[in-house]
């Protein structure tokens, strides 16, 4: 209200013939860090080409933004920083004249632009759901760079259910757990700025969970016992199979069979000795000597008697 009267004084002081009727419900507009101020034509003006002109100030004066312009509307985006307050202001004119200014509140971006609702998307593997948070896009700068703490609330909930689940977090990609595999679980998220600033709530996403991957004890014992038994299986089976190879092939070859005698006498014979001798020792040297035959000679018999007679002697 104050403002309003120093503009109108101000506007007074100009010394302006007629005064035209200032814009109506002006109002600043901040949505992703974009700032634009809108207001409506003045009252009775239908059939009158108004223009108007906006501007904006920083810590020094008024700069003009949109200078005689018909739309309803100037945007202050590219103007002005992400920190810093500012004031705007609008008045209506047509050809000389113009109308008071129209001043808002001094601002601050930051504070006052509404963050728009970021972009989920769900990816559901091995029975947990993976929520994929994107920021939304910002006319300036980033929601990091502007905001100290950033973080996501994220509420889910099984479709068609009432009751939420939440979880806060300052991750953009956070894993659900300990959900039911193949449910429908709907996923909504907002973002926390600096303690007290909320985004919009994104859109409700739902994605059904897949079947866990867990592998359960008893199933891994079942493929160790149903294993087992497949290897003992056809260790028998080889066997069975070289068994009667073999004896398919000994009856194409028969061995030939020797008599039993034969049989024993093998088998008796390296335990004798002679055929232990012999493979055990070398090949005897062979001597050879002269022999020489010769006439036969008739013994005398005086010695054979003396022989006998001494046995006599020793007899008697
Ligand atoms: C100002 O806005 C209000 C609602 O936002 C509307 O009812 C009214 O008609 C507007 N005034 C003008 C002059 O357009
Ligand atoms: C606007 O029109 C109304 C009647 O519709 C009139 O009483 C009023 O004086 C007009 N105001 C201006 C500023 O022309
Ligand atoms: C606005 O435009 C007019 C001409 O259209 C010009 O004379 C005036 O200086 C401009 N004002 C500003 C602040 O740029
Ligand atoms: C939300 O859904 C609407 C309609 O399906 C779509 O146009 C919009 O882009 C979605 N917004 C986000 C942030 O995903
Ligand atoms: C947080 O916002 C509420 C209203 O939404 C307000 O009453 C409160 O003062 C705010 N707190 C801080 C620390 O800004």
């Amino acid at each position: 209200m104050l403002t309003l009267l120093a503009a109108l004084l101000y506007s007074s002081a100009s010394g302006r013939a007629e005064q035209l009727p200032p814009p109506k419900n002006v109002t600043l507009k901040s949505y992703n860090m974009g700032l634009v101020l809108e207001w409506d034509p003045p009252q009775n003006s239908t059939g009158r080409n108004f223009k108007y002109s906006a501007e904006y100030k920083g810590w020094s004066n008024f700069e003009a933004e949109c200078n005689g312009t018909s739309s309803l509307s100037c945007d202050f985006t590219n103007s002005i920083t992400s920190f810093g307050t500012y004031t705007f202001r609008v008045r209506t004119e047509l050809e000389e004249r113009s109308s008071v200014w129209v001043m808002t509140e001094e601002v601050a971006l930051d504070k006052i632009t509404a963050i728009g609702p970021p972009y989920v998307r769900l990816l559901s593997r091995k029975g947990e759901i993976e929520v994929d948070i994107t920021d939304p896009v910002l006319r300036k700068s980033d929601l990091s760079n502007i905001y100290s703490k950033v973080s996501y609330v994220i509420h889910y909930w099984i479709e068609g259910k009432l009751k939420k689940e939440e979880l806060r977090g300052e991750q953009r990609k956070v894993m659900l757990q300990n959900l039911t595999p193949k449910v429908c679980y709907c996923v909504q998220v907002q973002i926390l700025l600096d303690d007290n600033k909320t985004s919009w709530p994104s859109n409700v996403t739902c994605e059904i969970n897949t079947n866990s991957d867990e592998i359960k004890p008893w199933l891994i014992a079942m493929v160790l016992v149903v294993s087992s038994i497949v290897t003992m299986v056809s260790a028998i089976l080889i066997f069975l199979v070289v068994m009667c190879v073999y004896k398919v092939i000994r009856y194409l070859h028969p061995q030939p069979t020797l008599p039993e005698d034969f049989k024993q006498y093998f088998s008796e014979m390296p335990q004798s000795s002679i055929f232990l001798a012999m493979q055990n020792s070398h090949q005897p040297e062979e001597l050879y000597y002269e022999v020489s035959i010769v006439a036969d000679q008739e013994v005398p018999t005086s010695q054979l008697d003396l022989q006998d007679t001494e046995c006599l002697k020793l007899n008697t």
